[in-house]
């Protein structure tokens, strides 16, 4: 029995000699993929214009202010898609390497991720898909064409690792008021374009949170907005920004008013979320 007692002793001694040291707590690694997707596409507004001035000392060559508000400060949760497809953090302006014929300024886009994640902890990072070009009316998203297929593959290559698509946002319109065939074709051509992503992305029942629009290019502003606001189909919202600031072009929401339309969509987000709930 002693001796069963001096041999257990032993291998205890022994077997404490030769601990392991304790493995270190994983590190926190910066988050190289999000877990929460979102789609921006749409045109100018929602590329983002705000602060975007036209400067004398530059000979009236068009410039960005650099003014980030805090609600549309960088966040390590919050990560955007580049235009090689690899995931950098997020920094305004969110579309500086994909609107490239134009000087970017502030979009909804970091107002909007921001102000999801301070509300709603739960959702983890966020990935946000730049994919709006300025001036393009809905004829040029349709299937088939180069703005279409750069969403569709954008999307795809934002999921590839298993995150979900959370919501395509999108703001457009104000192209399409210029031409009253365009105007009248709106309708058609909007629902067409929502029922092929959805199609295309696999799912038909894809979040989708559009902006009715707060200024047009031409008189018929309120043709497309009326299609806007009008449209009946499941899961597709709308945030009308009527009414939201515009600089002095009287076409592109002011940086502030940016902020507020990101709030505006995360209001839009989060309801639905919880209706789904
Ligand atoms: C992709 O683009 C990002 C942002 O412009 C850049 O930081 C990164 O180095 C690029 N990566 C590759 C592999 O080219
Ligand atoms: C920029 O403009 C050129 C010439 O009009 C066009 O071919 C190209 O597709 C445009 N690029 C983007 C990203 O809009
Ligand atoms: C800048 O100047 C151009 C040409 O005069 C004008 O069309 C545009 O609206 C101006 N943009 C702003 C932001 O003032």
């Amino acid at each position: 029995m002693l001796l069963f007692f001096l041999l257990f002793l032993t291998a205890t001694a022994a077997n404490s000699l030769f601990v392991h040291p304790r493995p270190l707590p994983p590190s926190p690694s910066p988050r190289t993929r999000p877990e929460r997707i979102f789609l921006l596409a749409g045109q100018s507004n929602m590329a983002g214009r705000g602060g975007v001035v036209n400067d004398s000392s530059t000979g009236w060559v068009q410039t960005w202010d650099g003014v980030v508000p805090l609600e549309c400060s960088p966040n390590p949760s919050i990560l955007r898609l580049a235009a090689n497809l690899t995931w950098v953090e997020a920094r305004e302006p969110l579309h500086a390497d994909i609107d490239t014929n134009n000087t970017n300024g502030i979009g909804p886009g970091m107002a909007f991720a921001n102000a999801v994640l301070g509300r709603d902890r739960s959702l983890g990072s966020v990935g946000l898909v730049p994919c709006a070009i300025g001036g393009t009316r809905i004829s040029e998203w349709e299937r088939g064409t180069f703005l279409y297929d750069q969403l569709i593959k954008r999307a795809r290559a934002a999921t590839n690792e298993g995150a979900t698509i959370r919501a395509l946002l999108w703001y457009q319109g104000e192209s399409d008021a210029v031409e009253k065939s365009d105007a009248v074709q709106y309708k058609g051509r909007l629902e067409k374009f929502f029922s092929d992503v959805r199609t295309d992305l696999q799912w038909p029942e894809l979040p989708i949170f559009q902006v009715a629009i707060a200024s047009g290019q031409g008189p018929f502003t309120d043709t497309v907005r009326k299609v806007q606001l009008g449209l009946d189909l499941p899961n597709v919202r709308t945030v009308d920004a009527k009414g939201l600031p515009l600089g002095p072009d009287w076409l592109h929401l002011t940086t502030p008013a940016q902020v507020r339309l990101g709030q505006m969509l995360t209001d839009a987000f989060l309801q639905s979320m919880s209706r789904a709930a």
